[in-house]
């Protein structure tokens, strides 16, 4: 065993301390929602969060290998859209906090819970860094239209505004700014004379 998988493998050194509060549970807050409502809004929250720091990641990966004739547009619009996501994940981590949940933080633990396909460490050429981005936010999208839905319907609209306003709007501006680099158009268009 190398030993980078014995440090990864090691046991974590503040295992026996105590938790203030364990993953998965929901403290009482005097915000007027049942806990129930609160602990179905943590969860799904935090699978936007895990969701939402892998799209951010995909943005800093293809900021720094992006190239091509377009290099330096996409390198500082990718970045722009890296920063806007780090936003979302502020705001949705700190909504779960609210709602007296725990909200997901490391790595480890969005690389094991999100729903992002995992891309290849290389790099990768335009259109497929653009197709990637695109998959990852309609799987964002797709999953924040459906839980905003249910936290208006479970009265919590607090966290279906952070859903509506912040995370659907955010992605699908992006969406629009990323996809329409897709237009197949040639970046020189030449006319040929009749010979
Ligand atoms: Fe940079």
């Amino acid at each position: 065993m190398s030993k980078r998988q014995q440090h990864r493998n090691a046991v974590e050194p503040y295992g026996s301390v105590r938790e203030l509060q364990h993953y998965g549970t929901v403290v009482s807050v005097p915000i007027a929602l049942d806990a129930s409502v609160r602990g179905v809004s943590v969860e799904n929250l935090n699978q936007v969060l895990v969701d939402t720091m892998t799209l951010r990641d995909l943005y800093k990966k293809h900021h720094w290998q992006v190239s091509g004739p377009t290099f330096y547009q996409l390198h500082l619009l990718f970045d722009k859209h890296f920063d806007e996501q780090s936003e979302l994940v502020d705001g949705i981590a700190e909504r779960i906090q609210s709602l007296g949940g725990v909200s997901i933080a490391m790595a480890h633990d969005v690389a094991e819970m999100t729903l992002i396909p995992r891309p290849p460490r290389g790099r990768d050429e335009v259109p497929i860094q653009i197709a990637r981005l695109l998959q990852a936010h309609e799987i964002v999208l797709n999953e924040a239209r459906a839980m905003a839905r249910k936290a208006a319907e479970a009265g919590d609209d607090g966290t279906n505004d952070l859903l509506v306003s912040d995370v659907i709007r955010t992605n699908e501006r992006q969406v629009w700014f990323v996809g329409e680099h897709l237009v197949d158009t040639p970046l020189i268009a030449q006319e040929h004379e009749p010979a």
